[in-house]
């Protein structure tokens, strides 16, 4: 936790909370679906258990609790690291997995992997957001 993670009381702020806890999950959903076009649908109820500040060490943990058609559904904890206290969780994190159409589009995929075998390559990347610079 850095100074620029806190809130006017000195303590976390939770907009930045939310906003790794996002990225996280997309990571994990792009990981599990294959698919850099996953964006996030739905988060439940969010409760912010208790806190932490300056210097603490926080880790987030994400699981796969439902595979869906098109969509998947995670759950997310957020622990801090210095006093085990948990402070946040999310009983549900949903991600859409999007055709190129921006469209819901099946993902095929009904288990977790814990492999990186779904890592969608440089080959999948489309045209419209290139890895790298184009020549
Ligand atoms: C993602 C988006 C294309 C989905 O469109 P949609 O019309 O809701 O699509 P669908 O009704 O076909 O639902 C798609 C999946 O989401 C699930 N879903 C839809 N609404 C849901 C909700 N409120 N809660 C949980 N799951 C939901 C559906 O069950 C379906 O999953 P399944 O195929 O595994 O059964 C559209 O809502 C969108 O573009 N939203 C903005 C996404 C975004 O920009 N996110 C970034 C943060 S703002």
């Amino acid at each position: 936790m850095k100074p620029e993670d806190l809130n006017a009381n000195g303590t976390l702020f939770g907009g930045s909370l939310l906003r790794w806890i996002d990225e996280e999950a997309a990571i994990y959903a792009i990981v599990q679906l294959g698919n850099r076009r996953a964006v996030t649908k739905y988060m439940s109820e969010i409760e912010f258990v208790a806190s932490a500040v300056q210097g603490d060490i926080i880790e987030m943990g994400l699981t796969a609790t439902a595979f869906g058609r098109t969509s998947l559904t995670m759950r997310a904890q957020v622990r801090n690291v210095i006093t085990g206290e948990l402070i946040l969780s999310i009983d549900k994190i949903v991600f859409v997995n999007l055709g190129e159409d921006g469209q819901p589009t099946p993902h095929g995929y009904t288990e977790i992997t814990y492999d990186r075998d779904r890592i969608p390559t440089p080959e999948s990347t489309t045209p419209e957001s290139p890895r790298r610079p184009q020549p």
